[in-house]
């Protein structure tokens, strides 16, 4: 596994690989199972695996945790070794924004509500930086989690209106035995923090319990989530939405559209988001799985 730092030598080891597929996971390092499934997925539709390990700083508020963001190179690079990556691009950051560094890529309307509203210049840092190294690394496809669902949103708008040549593909959340979503950001939980953190899920679950059982109304799906929410004493609900799974836009009723349920909850100090989607139809499994036996 080839580990480059410099843009200009990224560049000729891509070059080495066409006309090949190219799958590409950018990750800000610290990995865990949910970004190995990103690399498997990508190990599976292409010739070549290249991942980016980037704390990217514009993604990050004054106040936020940039500073303190876990890290530990040595770790992944061997993770990303033994997965059969090919090639890790980790750039300094001034190889990415030098000190005259001054473009911007705005993604509008999706990034205004959820993420966007709590963190108001999120969405710029992430547009800008995966558009910079979709441009460095030109992939064939890009992986990215579910579990930063409006990211998947914008990177999509973001490649249509730009007219990149590159698949963006959405994986599954992974998470830990207890359901909660794996995440670099949960090393900053305690163990009693950690004892609370699946609340999330299961105020997620919960809800599509509800709507399972054919609740429509989306205020009511939110009262259920905040209900749960509110049974353990160390969540600090920050929002919690039913929304349309394209625009993004909160939803009075459920309808053919199915939705998108999320959250975003402060445990100690972690700020923790998790989401999942609402089928506009139950699936086959879950048919089966609802159904009584002698209806069969
Ligand atoms: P990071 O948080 O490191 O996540 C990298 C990728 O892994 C993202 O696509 C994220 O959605 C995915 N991921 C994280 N946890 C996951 C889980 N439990 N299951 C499945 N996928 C998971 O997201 C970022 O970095 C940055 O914003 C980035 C896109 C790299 C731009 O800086």
């Amino acid at each position: 596994m080839q580990v480059l730092e410099q843009i200009r030598d990224l560049r000729i080891a891509r070059q080495a690989y066409a006309p090949a597929d190219v799958g590409f996971v950018p990750t800000m390092g610290y990995l865990h199972a949910g970004h190995l499934h990103l690399v498997e997925q990508a190990r599976r539709d292409n010739a070549h695996v290249i991942v980016s390990i980037f704390v990217n700083p514009t993604q990050f508020a004054p106040h936020e945790d940039l500073a303190t963001y876990p890290r530990n190179m040595e770790r992944d690079l061997h993770l990303l070794a033994e997965a059969g990556v090919d090639l890790v691009f980790a750039p300094p950051v001034s190889a990415i924004y030098p000190d005259d560094y001054n473009t911007y890529v705005e993604v509008g309307g999706v990034t205004e509500m959820l993420e966007g509203a709590a963190r108001p210049t999120f969405f710029r840092g992430v547009a800008t930086v995966v558009c910079k190294l979709f441009n460095i690394v030109q992939p064939t496809r890009a992986y990215f989690g579910q579990k930063d669902y409006q990211q998947t949103i914008v990177v999509r708008q973001m490649t249509r209106d730009l007219n990149l040549p590159v698949e963006v593909v959405v994986c599954p959340t992974v998470r830990e035995r207890d359901g909660l979503a794996m995440s670099s950001r949960n090393s900053y939980l305690s163990v009693t923090e950690r004892r609370a953190a699946p609340v999330l899920y299961q105020a997620l679950i919960a809800a599509r319990r509800h709507y399972q059982q054919g609740a429509r109304d989306a205020e009511l799906l939110r009262e259920v989530m905040r209900n749960m929410l509110a049974t353990e004493p160390l969540a600090k609900p920050e929002y919690v939405s039913v929304a349309d799974p394209q625009t993004l836009q909160e939803l009075a009723q459920v309808g053919d559209q199915g939705a998108v349920l999320s959250l975003a909850v402060r445990i100690g100090p972690a700020r923790l988001i998790d989401n999942m989607l609402l089928e506009p139809r139950p699936t086959e499994t879950e048919h089966r799985l609802k159904g009584d036996p002698h209806d069969e």
